[in-house]
């Protein structure tokens, strides 16, 4: 009887204990919730009340994945600033990305958000510190300079031509030719063949095994990152579990270091008739300036440059091929341009007679505006000055973000913004849209791979235009595909074509 007694004042007490945990973690939650809302130094910023308050409402968003295109209403119900997490706040005016973004910025990525993307070390994407990353930079730039992508010409050239055989057999066997993962496998070879060495035996580059591996990758990781992005502990957690458990990892992901660490040896030994490719390039600078990068720093790199040039690319020109071939006026137009360059369906123009092609320019142009590769926030960290915009004052320390389609999809500057229409960049005012278009950003975090992206959608673009056309040209109908960190197309744009004579 004693024990029955002792035992139910033990239940009571551990009852009441946990009511008493309970009551308090409803008072911690309550006072985090009035301090976001009333006192917070971005009280006075409107947003969503659950995002005041806690980071799901933007992860519920973002995870829907089509989070900036939501975003962009709301600001026709809140303003120009809306708060989006308790310390974030999205902009949507053009001076204010202007200043973000800007060569020598203070506005410093965002930790959590970046470190989403890093693996075992730190890349010129994801170095938050603007000496580390001026460093990096020092070390790669020489190679993607237009001086030196001028020599990278044959590279692109010769990428590009198993993606048009693959048009051609399909077309000789009157299928359908997808042309998303033609054109994702033409990005990839062109990216392998610029980081590590071109093989001339092996245009290709990247074999079919392999590459479909690393689609997997990029497939997986704009939606997979996220939960990382909003809640950074769930990655030291994961990393953790890897550590003890490394079969939990992903075959994918880590295929993606080991294919850059097999390239990167193969591209040491290798004696190349071409270009040596990118981390040669860096190898001789390093002994040259007396630095040193361990293996893993250098394949950190080959990651990034495969995560982040191949799909952007790949979807920026399956985006204007896919309008262009529905669009049978501005498709004629564009060809009788080429043939000026082009008098043989097989002929390669340099890519200077390619940058002269006005209409080209001008689709290309349209093709990044409307792809807007980069959909998502690029978070920034307001620096001990704050930042004064739209009559707020943002403190230092918050987090802002301007996502860049605010700019490309920009109403009052580019009327019915979703619509392809590359005659809006020959008109009198595409001084004032350029000052609009920054699909690869701008300042001193501007995309590296800018003017190798530009050469590869010149040359694609220009190859395909002039050799293949539409069978007929069917109504436009929409891509489908998803709005994370970036556009994750999830279509294979398929189309009956036929061969030019
Ligand atoms: C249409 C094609 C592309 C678009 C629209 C694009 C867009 C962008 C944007 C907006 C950024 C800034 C991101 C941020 O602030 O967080 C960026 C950075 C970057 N991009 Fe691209 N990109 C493209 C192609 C490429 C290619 C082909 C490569 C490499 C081969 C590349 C490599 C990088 C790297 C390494 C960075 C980080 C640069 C830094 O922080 O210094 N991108 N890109």
């Amino acid at each position: 009887m004693a024990t029955v007694l002792y035992d139910s004042g033990a239940m009571l007490t551990w009852a009441y204990q946990c009511i008493l945990f309970g009551l308090a973690l409803l008072l911690y939650f309550s006072l985090t919730c009035f301090y976001n809302v009333f006192l917070h130094p971005l009280a006075k910023v409107p947003g969503p009340f659950l995002a005041k308050i806690s980071t799901f409402w933007l992860f519920g968003k973002e995870i829907e994945g089509d989070a900036a295109n939501n975003l962009a209403q709301l600001h026709k119900k809140y303003g120009p600033l809306i708060r989006v997490k308790p310390n974030e706040v999205v902009i949507n005016d053009r001076e204010a990305f202007v200043t973000i973004h800007r060569q020598g910025t203070k506005f410093y990525k965002e930790e959590n958000f970046y470190n989403s993307f890093k693996g075992t070390h730190g890349n010129l994407f994801n170095i938050q510190d603007p000496e580390d990353h001026s460093r990096r930079k020092r070390l790669m730039s020489p190679s993607f300079s237009s001086a030196s992508l001028l020599t990278h010409q044959d590279i692109i050239y010769a990428s590009i031509e198993p993606a048009l055989e693959a048009a051609s057999r399909l077309i000789r066997l009157e299928k359908q030719v997808p042309l998303f993962p033609i054109i994702r496998k033409f990005a990839l070879d062109s990216i392998s063949a610029f980081a590590f060495g071109f093989d001339s035996a092996n245009p290709t580059h990247v074999d079919d095994n392999s590459a479909g591996k690393i689609f997997s990758a990029l497939d997986a990781s704009p939606h997979d990152l996220l939960v990382f992005q909003h809640f950074p502990f769930l990655r030291t957690l994961t990393r953790q579990l890897a550590r003890l458990f490394p079969k939990m990892v992903p075959d994918d992901v880590l295929f993606l270091t080991r294919y850059g660490m097999e390239k990167l040896q193969a591209s040491r030994e290798a004696k190349l008739p071409d270009r040596p490719g990118l981390f040669k390039e860096m190898e001789q600078l390093l002994v040259a300036k007396d630095q040193k990068l361990t293996d893993d720093e250098l394949v950190a790199e080959s990651s990034t440059l495969f995560f982040a040039g191949t799909d952007t690319t790949a979807s920026t020109i399956a985006f204007s091929l896919w309008h262009l071939l529905h669009d049978k006026d501005s498709y004629t137009r564009l060809q009788r341009e080429l043939e000026t360059v082009m008098p043989e369906t097989t002929s390669r123009p340099t890519l200077k007679q390619l940058e002269a092609l006005p209409f080209l320019e001008a689709c290309i142009k349209e093709g990044l505006r409307v792809t807007c590769a980069p959909r998502g926030r690029l978070p920034r960290v307001v620096p001990s000055d704050g930042l004064r915009t739209n009559g707020y004052f943002v403190p230092p320390g918050s987090v802002v973000s301007i996502p860049i389609s605010y700019l490309l999809y920009d109403e009052n500057t580019f009327p019915e913004p979703k619509q392809y229409r590359p005659e809006r960049w020959l008109g009198d005012d595409a001084k004032n849209l350029e000052s609009y278009l920054y699909p690869f950003s701008r300042g001193s975090r501007v995309c590296i791979g800018q003017t190798l992206s530009m050469a590869e959608q010149r040359v694609c673009i220009a190859q395909f235009v002039r050799r293949f056309s539409p069978v007929k040209y069917e109504p436009l109908r929409p891509i489908q595909g998803k709005e994370y960190v970036t556009w994750v197309m999830m279509d294979d744009l398929a189309i009956r074509l036929r061969e030019n004579e």
